[in-house]
């Protein structure tokens, strides 16, 4: 879920007997909102259970490529689970290096077209360990609105200056540039492959342009794009026709297309060999699970060898995009291209529709602020190339039926 504006608790006075984490302001606050929503009979719009029902339709989900449950990978986890353990047991760095870790960065770095790769446990801790640990007080970093949570983090872990500019509008980030850039160390820029909230995506070729021009840093989060963009899913780069700078930091995750858990970094040698001896959220840290790494590189041969799923995900999104335009559903700026949000005036109507959805049995979050601006509200659907066009008629029925009613 991305992040507009990170919400820091104003520094209170906590007089000694209420040092207790249970009466902390933001806990009292919290736990408020929490029984008046329940006292009022409102259900939980979160943790609900994810369902294996046939009969209902996810749009919640990030398995892109349906590839969470193919046969192959669940062996693949299995084989990994009954060969090593259900743990690394150790850093890497120090004992917990697996031959599926190398085999899982080789062919990362091969599919993706740079020269290494390395995996990490976690794709948010990826993000705040990268850009803490690259960028400190004497630099800039500069992301769009809509980054990442795990961006933002990690921009505010670094004690860089931080900027936002206007979601995917590069001249607002061309303007900061020119006002900004000459007064810092380094500047960082971040950006996403595809954004999960809008369902849209930069122009790399111009962002390549402003990084010759003006010298920063470029990290691009595929977390989304990686197996989605792309006649074969290779990305945001492969979606332009470009090659894969080595100057760029490509960052993406192994928990949505791949169907396992965990982040990764790819680019130049030079540049990962070196994080990974001193990253520290690498080194001081577990290796990836073994079920993990054999899953994400099962799922990633799969991906490599059936490029027709990627084909097939362009195919449903192509039925979803003619179905809500023939709804007057309005879209916003998404592409088209597996993330579709349906906008609405109020976050109350989201949050109603989302449930009454569920009770029909089609998944779908209802995002409001904080996540999104309140003018932003919105239903978000995930497609899979698992959906049928039946499935997605049907919630766009009874989307429609309910947005009228
Ligand atoms: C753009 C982006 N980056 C990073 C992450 C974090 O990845 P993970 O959930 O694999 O930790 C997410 C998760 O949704 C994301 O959307």
């Amino acid at each position: 879920m991305g992040n507009i504006d990170v919400h820091v608790e104003p520094w209170v006075e906590i007089s000694p007997e209420k040092y207790r984490l249970d009466c902390l302001p933001e806990v009292r606050r919290f736990q408020g909102r929490f029984e008046k929503a329940q006292n009022a009979g409102i259900e939980q719009p979160y943790f609900r259970l994810r369902t294996e029902d046939p009969d209902k339709v996810n749009l919640n989900s990030y398995n892109y490529l349906g590839l969470n449950g193919h046969p192959e990978v669940l062996q693949a986890a299995k084989d990994a689970v009954d060969k090593y353990g259900t743990s690394a047991s150790a850093s890497r760095l120090v004992g917990g290096e697996l031959p599926l870790h190398r085999q899982l960065e080789q062919e990362l770095a091969d599919f993706l077209g740079t020269e290494d790769a390395m995996v990490l446990v976690s794709g948010h801790a990826t993000n705040v360990t990268l850009i803490s640990y690259l960028l400190g007080p004497a630099d800039l970093v500069i992301h769009d609105a809509f980054a990442h949570d795990s961006a933002v983090r990690g921009a505010l872990a670094s004690r860089a200056k931080r900027c936002q500019f206007s979601h995917n509008d590069l001249s607002s980030l061309e303007e900061i540039l020119k006002r900004e850039r000459h007064n810092y160390r380094r500047t960082m820029v971040l950006v996403e492959g595809l954004y999960s909230m809008d369902g849209d995506f930069p122009n790399l070729p111009e962002l390549e342009r402003l990084q010759e021009k003006y010298n920063f840093m470029l990290m691009v989060d595929e977390a989304h794009s990686m197996g989605v963009l792309g006649e074969t899913g290779r990305g945001i780069a492969e979606q332009f026709k470009m090659r894969r700078s080595e100057q760029i930091i490509w960052m993406g995750t192994l928990s949505k297309s791949l169907a396992s858990c965990g982040g990764y970094l790819a680019g130049s040698r030079d540049f990962i060999q070196f994080l990974r001896h001193s990253l520290p959220g690498f080194v001081y840290s577990v290796g990836m699970t073994p079920a993990n790494a054999a899953g994400a590189l099962a799922s990633l041969r799969i991906l490599k060898r059936e490029p027709q799923r990627v084909a097939k995900l362009r195919t449903v999104s192509n039925t979803m995009g003619r179905l809500l335009k023939e709804a007057n559903l309005s879209t916003g700026t998404a592409q088209g291209i597996a993330i579709f949000p349906v906008f609405f005036p109020e976050p109350h109507q989201v949050m109603q529709i989302s449930q009454a959805l569920s009770q029909r049995g089609i998944e779908a979050s209802g995002i409001i602020f904080p996540a999104v601006p309140r003018s932003a509200s919105r239903l978000r659907f995930f497609l899979s190339s698992l959906h049928t066009e039946e499935q997605l008629k049907r919630a766009v029925d009874t989307l429609q039926e309910l947005a009228e009613g």
